[in-house]
Parts: structure tokens; sequence; C-alpha cells
């Protein structure tokens, strides 16, 4: 099974697929978690990148596109992959019809988590994760049960994305609005376009997202 995750920042995509990878034992492949890995490494996507995701702006295409192009031809991809945070732009999501089309692969499903923008700012400013396992946790929405440790590590070094500041989201939100929107026309002309309510409880998000995909 293959999907597509689409949704603004902070609309939950990260949240729920890390959760559709462990139910269905699919790979997440976060565009956003390999660029920030590049960052960390210094490498020369990373130099490119860096300053690029800390305005909020969007990668290059050709850049995203090559990388995406390894990822899915790791072993983990085998019985599929969700795709959380790519494509983002048309010229991306014609790129990836192409290259699902050489492997012989299609889409299966192509899901929009919808939120209110109001509520994003929130999310994403109350977001951290675990230094050691990247267990990620929210300070009102899903803080950890022991003030200061990791629920599934027991670290007790927590971060904070650097593009999670207030300017630097609105930034993101924008360029979602202007290049990542025209997606939802691009896959409703598809036949594959679904919606899932990203405003319900994490756990009523996930139950409809697990549904939507054990139906089809
Ligand atoms: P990326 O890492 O993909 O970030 P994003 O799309 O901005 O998405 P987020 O990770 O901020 O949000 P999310 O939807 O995953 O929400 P989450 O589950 O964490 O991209 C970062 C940057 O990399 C981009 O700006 C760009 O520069 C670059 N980039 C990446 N891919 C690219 C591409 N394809 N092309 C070009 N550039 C690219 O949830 C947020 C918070 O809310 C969490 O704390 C969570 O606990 C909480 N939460 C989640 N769901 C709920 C809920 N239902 N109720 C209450 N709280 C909730």
């Amino acid at each position: 099974m293959n999907l597509i995750l689409l949704g603004p920042p902070g609309a939950g995509k990260g949240t729920q697929a890390k959760r559709l990878e462990e139910k269905f034992g699919i790979a997440q492949i976060s565009t956003g978690d390999m660029l920030r890995a590049e960052v960390k490494s210094g490498s020369e996507i990373g130099r490119e990148a860096k300053a690029i995701m800390e305005s909020g702006g969007l990668v290059p295409d050709a850049i995203i596109t090559a990388m995406l192009a390894l990822r899915v031809a790791r072993p983990d991809c085998a019985k599929g992959f969700i795709l959380d945070g790519f494509p983002r732009t048309v010229p991306q999501a014609e790129a990836l019809d192409v290259m699902l089309k050489e492997k012989g692969l299609a889409l299966d499903h192509v899901i929009e988590l919808k939120v209110d923008p109001a509520a994003l700012v929130e999310r994403i400013a109350g977001r951290f994760t675990c230094a050691a396992c990247g267990t990620g946790y929210h300070d009102t929405f899903k803080p950890t049960i022991q003030a200061g440790v990791c629920d599934v590590c027991g670290g007790t070094e927590f971060v904070r994305r650097a593009d999670d500041k207030a300017e630097t989201v609105a930034a993101r939100l924008e360029a979602y609005r202007l290049q990542t929107e025209p997606l939802l026309p691009y896959y409703q002309a598809q036949g594959k376009l679904k919606s899932v309510d990203g405003m319900a409880d994490i756990d009523d998000v996930t139950r409809e997202l697990e549904a939507l995909l054990s139906r089809a």
C-alpha cells in the first residue's frame, strides 16, 4: 500500500504517519526528517537546504525528487510507503507519477488532513521531541507522562525544531497555501483524494485513517 498524507505544517502528518507505519508495516518517508538529517550531517544537500528551511521556504524540486527516488528504492519500502511532506509542489507530484510508473507501482490513497489554519501555530509552537529516540510530544496535546522524561526511552533531553519559530511558521503556511494546496485539485482530478478531519483528537484521527485504509 502506497499513500500520501497531505496537509499544512502542524496538520499531524508526522504523528499519524508513525502510527500507520506501525499498524500496517509500511515505511514512513518524511522528506523533512531526511533534510534535517542532511543538515545535521553537514552534507552538501544539508548546507544548501539549511537556510531555505529556516526561512520557511521550499527546497528545490530537483534535490527533493532525487532524494525521494533513492529512498523508495530501499528494502523497507517493499510492502509500501507513507509519504509525509512529499510531494509539496505540482512538479514534485508529476515526478512522483513518473517514478512510480517506471517502478510498476501505483498510489493507493492521497489523504488530506483537514485542519483549521488558526490552530496550527499553537500546535507547532508546542511541539518537541526526545533528543535520544525522536518520539514526538506536545506541551498541551501530548505531554510526557512524567514531566521531563521520555515515555519511550526514559531520555531527559528534548529538542525543538529551528523552523518552529512563529515568524517561520507564517512563511511555511504561506508556502503551503501557494505551492502545495494546488495538489488538492491535482489528486482530485486523478480520483484519489480523500479527506479526514485533522482537528479531531489524535487517537480519533488515527481511528478514522485506519478505518479508511482497512476498507480500501
Ligand atoms: P516538514 O518536516 O515536512 O514539516 P511540515 O510539513 O511543515 O510539517 P510538520 O512536521 O511541521 O507538521 P506535521 O503535519 O508533521 O505535524 P505533526 O504531526 O508534527 O518540512 C520542514 C521543511 O523542510 C519545509 O518547510 C521545507 O523547507 C523542507 N521540505 C520538506 N519536504 C519538502 C519537499 N517535499 N519539498 C521542498 N521542501 C521540503 O504535529 C504537530 C504538533 O501537533 C505535534 O506536537 C503533535 O503532537 C500535535 N498534534 C498532531 N495532531 C494533533 C491533533 N489531532 N490534535 C492536537 N494536536 C495534534
